[in-house]
């Protein structure tokens, strides 16, 4: 298993190219279930959950082309479809789920694994299931696979979200694009992943999806959609993670490939500890301060607040904060792998409930570290950059699932990372 050995204290200096965004291609590659005719999306971010998506459609029947160079691939449908969706995918990458509604609403029938949990929670699907039965979807579910129906095509609804779900608003819309007549979606989750690319993916095929309030959307069916080529935007936490890297390494970086606007909450907190940020469009510059000032409390919060994937980044640049800060963590149960991992390197934190206090004015020692979950992995990576000495992180196959070759982008911008075998 590879690992990384990073030897600080560095200050991170030049400019970084964002990747494609993994949380908007993951819904967007789904969607391509939909469609008769080929679809092309550009801009697909080079990570493992991605190949995983790609090899789903592909077991699905689909023929994959992929264009390395442009990072593009080309799927196109075949005579022999079938609509398993195998634990052996699923279980590695939960957003597997989201194929469920195109299937059912494209071929009448699906048997797509439960995603199971992960360390950061239990990841149920009671509210896709919910929704897409108020389609016309029956089910039941037996040795750990959702095994799905419908009699005829599916019908449109009203579904209010008892909670606000990315994945379930998701497999919701891309189950009513093609069923009969009009779906009404209320309380659904608005990250721009949802309300800007998909939206707009699914909109420039032919599909009817229209954002009539902030958290409600109306998708009339169509019969089919059309052949077109989309390129995804740039990755949100990606960007978000780098912003971080420049904050609390008193580096100068800019970062080019992200919308700024759609970052405003992070931005606003990264200038309160100190951060000097200016905003062009398509990149963001940013100078990290000498002194971080700590933040009396961050909530995470469903979009547009402050989200629950920038959550371990945050607290390795609190760690450094001349004073207290405390992180509540409210979208998962179980979203503090990193703490211990953290106290490693020296940082003082105590957890209570959902709430980490953050003692600051650490000074962090290089250490050996174990990898848990992705953006826990990446929050070890950016304490190791400002960490005296060494450090080894283990089991980096986590971060390979969403960060883009991460070591070589961190070494352009001044990092002494080296991956090992
Ligand atoms: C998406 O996961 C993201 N993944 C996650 O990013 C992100 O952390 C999460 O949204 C929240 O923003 C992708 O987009 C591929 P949810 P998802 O449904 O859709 C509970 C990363 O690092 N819930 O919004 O699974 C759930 O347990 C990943 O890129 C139910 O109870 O998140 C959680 O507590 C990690 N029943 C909360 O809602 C359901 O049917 C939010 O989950 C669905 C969700």
């Amino acid at each position: 298993m590879d690992k990384f050995v990073i030897k600080g204290p560095s200050k991170v200096k030049g400019t970084v190219d964002i990747s494609g965004s993994k949380n908007a291609s993951l819904p967007i590659l789904a969607a391509s279930i939909l469609f008769d005719e080929s679809v092309e999306i550009n801009n697909l971010p080079k990570v493992k959950d991605i190949d995983t998506m790609l090899l789903l459609i592909q077991s699905l029947g689909f023929k994959i082309k992929k264009n390395k160079k442009k990072n593009s691939v080309k799927i196109i449908k075949t005579k022999n479809i079938h609509t398993f969706a195998p634990y052996s995918l699923v279980k590695t990458m939960r957003a597997g789920i989201l194929v469920l509604g195109p299937l059912v609403t494209k071929f009448k029938k699906a048997k797509t694994s439960l995603p199971g949990g992960c360390l950061i929670g239990a990841r149920p699907i009671n509210y896709h299931l919910n929704a897409l039965e108020k389609l016309g979807m029956v089910y039941k579910i037996e040795k750990g696979y959702v095994h799905a129906s419908s009699h005829s095509n599916l019908k449109g609804a009203k579904i209010i979200f008892p909670k606000i779900s990315v994945g379930a608003t998701e497999n919701a819309i891309l189950a009513s694009v093609l069923a009969s007549g009009k779906t009404i979606l209320k309380n659904c989750a608005i990250e721009p992943e949802i309300k800007h690319d998909l939206t707009n993916f699914l909109n420039k095929a032919g599909a009817k999806v229209t954002w009539t309030g902030k958290r409600t959307v109306e998708i009339i069916g169509v019969k089919s959609l059309k052949k077109i080529s989309y390129t995804v935007m740039g990755d949100r936490i990606e960007c978000g993670t780098f912003c971080v890297v420049a904050t609390i390494s008193q580096g100068n970086l800019k970062i080019k490939g992200f919308d700024a606007k759609l970052i405003k909450t992070e931005l606003n907190l990264l200038k309160r500890v100190g951060a000097k940020i200016k905003t062009y469009k398509n990149l963001i510059s940013i100078i990290g301060p000498k002194k971080i000032k700590n933040i009396k409390l961050i909530e995470t919060k469903e979009y547009d607040g402050f989200p629950t994937d920038l959550q371990a980044q945050f607290m390795s640049l609190l760690c450094k904060a001349n004073g207290k800060s405390i992180i509540s963590e409210s979208i998962f149960e179980n979203r503090f792998m990193h703490v211990a991992e953290l106290r490693r390197l020296g940082a003082k934190i105590t957890i209570k409930n959902n709430k980490a206090n953050i003692f600051g004015n650490t000074n962090f020692q290089g250490a050996e570290l174990m990898s848990s979950d992705l953006r826990a992995s990446v929050a070890l990576v950016l304490a190791s950059i400002v960490a005296n000495g060494t450090s080894v992180i283990n089991r980096i196959y986590h971060l390979d699932r969403g960060y883009e070759s991460i070591e070589k982008k961190l070494s352009k911008i001044g990092v002494d990372i080296k991956r090992v075998s």
